[in-house]
């Protein structure tokens, strides 16, 4: 039976998306990205070669998927046109590529007003990906934005830079920052339009034409849940929903269509930038983890927060999804930790709490209640099924179940498309 899959991460980002989405490829035909930009690193990793895909969909291996950047994108059309050029260099030349003639263009004084409100902000600062997403997304909001049709039109591009300039000129003068004029971006953007052309169409009419045909789709979420605009720790999120309720928005399907959603977890939880992370803690055993999982940012370097897996998260993410199964990603990078922990409560100025308080200043004083499991020593990197685990991963994975109240579908053991295990077939 055809079907209609979100890929979604459950935590604050980086939980492996990008690994399931290239698996899960193979039996898909339409891959869609629908929401953020070049914020995204996604790591792929098969036959000995390793890509970072940050814009670009993860179906985009296989010349036989149709890979959709939708409407809900933001799109640095300089960094996409790298992003090819470097796809293109490593042989992968034959691919189906289409974009939203309605996502939105991430300019450069963007990324200028992305560093210029971080430094305003100070101590508050969201430690932002600096690539200018949040003003894209604002500007967008404030319906000023440009989207990627207007590169397509001398005319239509000149007015809305005009208006879109002079706001962001107000705001990048008043800082002694560098201004922009109309001429010095009109050319260079109307060139991105020229050499972008052949991709730029109506993704929506296009995704519904494959829905109709009977095609398996898959979404790719990017970020996580947790740095959902809405549902997560606002203010220190990003500036789109990452939840499969904003797929059906961003991409112009219908959100009927939408029949499973697998939330990307990770076996222990990571965050990159600032804000709180309850389960976060910082010692041997986190250093340890850092290393072996390699927890340094896809898209800028920084080395992740290491933490505990959080069910209060979990539960939250699975009630705002209605996540119908989970992918453990990194089991592997648990391997010789003694004790593993899982947050099933937090405590709240001395009363037990199982939800996420909105107030950011209450949450920052929720102190994890923990549960202890027994770790494994065993290499399991080999596993390819179940029943080939240690008893004690195997313990720790049917408590994840049991807790969370979702069965797990997949779980990965490594970095490479080989180390995945599917335990319920998903299309
Ligand atoms: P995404 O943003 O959700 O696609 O995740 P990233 O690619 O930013 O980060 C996930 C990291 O974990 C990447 O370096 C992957 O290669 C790596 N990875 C994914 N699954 C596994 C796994 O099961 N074990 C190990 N050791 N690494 C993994
Ligand atoms: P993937 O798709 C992890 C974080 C940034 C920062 C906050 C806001 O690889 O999981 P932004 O630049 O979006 O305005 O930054 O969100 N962030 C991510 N963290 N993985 C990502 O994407 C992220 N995209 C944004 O670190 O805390
Ligand atoms: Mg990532």
């Amino acid at each position: 039976m055809n079907k209609r899959v979100v890929i979604i991460g459950t935590q604050w980002g980086d939980e492996g998306k990008g690994k399931i989405t290239d698996y899960l490829a193979n039996q898909a035909d339409v891959v869609v990205r629908s929401q953020g930009g070049n914020n995204a690193g996604h790591t792929i990793i098969f036959n000995n070669n390793k890509f970072a895909l940050h814009l670009i969909p993860s179906g985009i291996f296989n010349p036989n998927i149709i890979n959709i950047m939708a409407n809900g994108m933001v799109i640095n059309p300089q960094a996409l046109l790298q992003e090819i050029d470097a796809l293109k260099t490593r042989g992968i030349t034959d691919f189906k590529l289409y974009i939203s003639d309605r996502a939105h263009v991430v300019m450069p004084y963007h990324i200028d007003l992305d560093g210029l409100f971080e430094d305003i902000k100070g101590e508050n600062a969201v430690g932002t990906t600096k690539k200018g997403i949040g003003p894209a997304y604002a500007d967008k909001v404030s319906r000023i934005g440009i989207r990627m049709s207007d590169l397509l039109d001398e005319n239509t591009l000149g007015k809305k830079l005009e208006v879109s300039l002079e706001f962001a000129n107000i705001l990048l003068s008043a800082k002694n920052c560098k201004i922009y004029t109309k001429e010095e971006l009109l050319a260079v953007y109307l060139e991105y339009g020229r050499d972008l052309k052949k991709y730029i169409c109506d993704t929506s009419m296009l995704l519904n034409k494959e829905i109709d045909f009977g095609k398996n789709i898959l979404f790719e979420g990017a970020q996580g849940s947790m740095l959902c605009i809405d549902h997560g720790t606002y203010p220190y999120v990003t500036s789109s929903s990452p939840t499969s309720a904003s797929i059906p928005l961003n991409t112009g399907i219908a959100p009927n269509l939408i029949n499973e959603v697998i939330g990307v977890t990770k076996a222990y939880t990571t965050r990159v930038g600032e804000g709180v992370f309850p389960t976060e803690f910082i010692d041997d055993v986190s250093d340890t983890i850092r290393k072996i999982g390699k927890e340094y940012g896809t898209t800028t370097g920084r080395p992740r927060r290491i933490g505990w897996l959080d069910m209060v998260v979990l539960k939250h993410v699975k009630r705002i999804n209605g996540l119908t199964g989970l992918g453990i990603m990194l089991l592997d990078v648990l391997t010789g930790v003694e004790k593993i922990k899982i947050c099933t409560s937090y405590s709240l100025d001395g009363k037990e709490i199982d939800y996420i308080p909105a107030d950011y200043e209450q949450y920052k004083r929720c102190v994890p209640i923990f549960e202890e499991y027994p770790g494994w020593k065993e290499n399991i990197t080999k596993v390819r099924s179940f029943d080939e685990l240690p008893e004690n991963c195997k313990n720790y994975l049917r408590n994840i179940e049991k807790k969370s109240e979702v069965n797990i579908a997949i779980f990965s053991v490594g970095p490479d498309r080989e180390q995945t295990v599917m335990l319920k077939n998903i299309f």
